[in-house]
């Protein structure tokens, strides 16, 4: 029988929904949040009023491009967290109207879980790559750095993860030193296109075992920086391309290395990349290229589910569904990794 999920995802700044009809996406829209590039990163507050007006346009839009009523719907897949709490509410409370006026059963989703699972997704007129079971995923995110075993899209384990900031905050905050437009990742990324990546050398922290840390190389481009601008007042200027360039190789090598050791150590070979900064050029030639050299098979995602969408969510929910977890009405959001179960 088939199966028709409808996602909602806001734990960030994008609000998006989309339908799927077993693993096959139907619609996927995605409002993103301009108000927050003045500021140089998202700012809480303006995200959740942002979401507050977003949500229902979006939902509507998303139902109406897939042609599928509200009695249509099985089940609604909704990211319960990690992010930004009141961002998150306004997701979880809306799919909590939803399902209270049409009477339809409600999923929660860990996001980190919903970016995973994208790799399942299908299109109506095309079949896209799937991994097998297990495999390792490299997750990089804004707010994550972690290699899981995925076991089953059910059963997974964080092997190694991020002690400190993210690899897509690392980029956020070089390209804000740079004084480049936030988010950082995709501006750097398209300026290293045209710089050396063996200009410069910055510093890579040594972390025990699959683990990743990121914020000394901050410190380590911040005072390459300081120091270079403090003899010539138009380095950055000058050396924008190389510096990007430089810093995407270092962060690429750091993931890399890491993600090469764990799939040894587990003997796992079906290799994917997921979250926002599995949009990254360098970071997808690169881990081809490795795997091409041991064997691999690897998997990247499309760029449309590489940063927040509510596709992925509904394709996490599609799973829980059939497992016979639903959310009870008086599920609340949570920040923190941590405290989902
Ligand atoms: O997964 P995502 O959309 O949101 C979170 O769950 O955090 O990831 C956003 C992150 C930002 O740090 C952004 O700079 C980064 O993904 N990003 C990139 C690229 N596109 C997005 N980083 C490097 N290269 C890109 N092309
Ligand atoms: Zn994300």
């Amino acid at each position: 029988m088939d199966i028709t999920i409808l996602g909602i995802e806001s734990s960030c700044d994008d609000t998006s929904a989309a339908v799927i009809r077993n693993n096959v996406l139907l619609s996927n829209v995605i409002a993103s949040q301009a108000v927050h590039v003045k500021y140089g990163g998202v700012i809480p507050e303006l995200a959740s009023r942002a979401h507050q007006q977003n949500i229902i346009p979006v939902v509507d839009t998303a139902l109406r491009d897939a042609g599928v009523s509200t009695d249509e719907i099985d089940a609604i897949a909704f990211t319960r967290g990690p992010g930004l709490l009141g961002s998150l509410l306004v997701g979880v409370s809306f799919a909590k109207g939803l399902a209270i006026a049409g009477n339809i059963p409600m999923v929660e989703v860990n996001h980190l879980q919903g970016h995973i699972l994208s790799h399942f997704l299908d299109l109506p007129d095309r079949q896209l790559p799937h991994p097998e079971f297990p495999f390792l995923c490299l997750l990089v995110s804004g707010g994550h750095t972690q290699i899981v075993r995925v076991d089953s899209p059910l059963e997974m384990r964080i092997v190694g993860t991020t002690i400190d900031d993210a690899a897509g905050e690392a980029f956020d905050k070089c390209a804000k030193v740079m004084g480049l437009p936030y988010p950082g990742g995709p501006v750097i990324d398209k300026l290293a296109r045209e710089g050396d990546p063996a200009a410069f050398r910055f510093a890579k922290p040594r972390v025990d075992g699959f683990d990743f840390s990121f914020s000394g190389l901050k410190t380590s481009f911040l005072y390459t920086l300081r120091d270079a601008v403090a003899e010539d007042p138009d380095f950055i200027d000058k050396h924008r391309a190389d510096l990007c360039a430089s810093l995407q190789r270092t962060i690429v090598d750091m993931l890399l290395e890491k993600l090469i050791r764990a799939s040894k150590e587990f003997g796992i070979k079906d290799i994917a990349i997921a979250g926002g900064v599995s949009a990254n050029s360098g970071l997808r030639d690169e881990i081809v290229e490795a795997g091409r050299r041991r064997g691999w098979r690897t998997f990247l995602p499309e760029f449309r589910f590489t940063t927040d969408n509510a596709a992925m969510i509904a394709m996490a929910g599609y799973y829980r569904y059939r497992h016979g977890d639903f959310a009870a009405l008086d599920v609340s959001p949570v920040a923190r990794l941590e405290e989902l179960a």
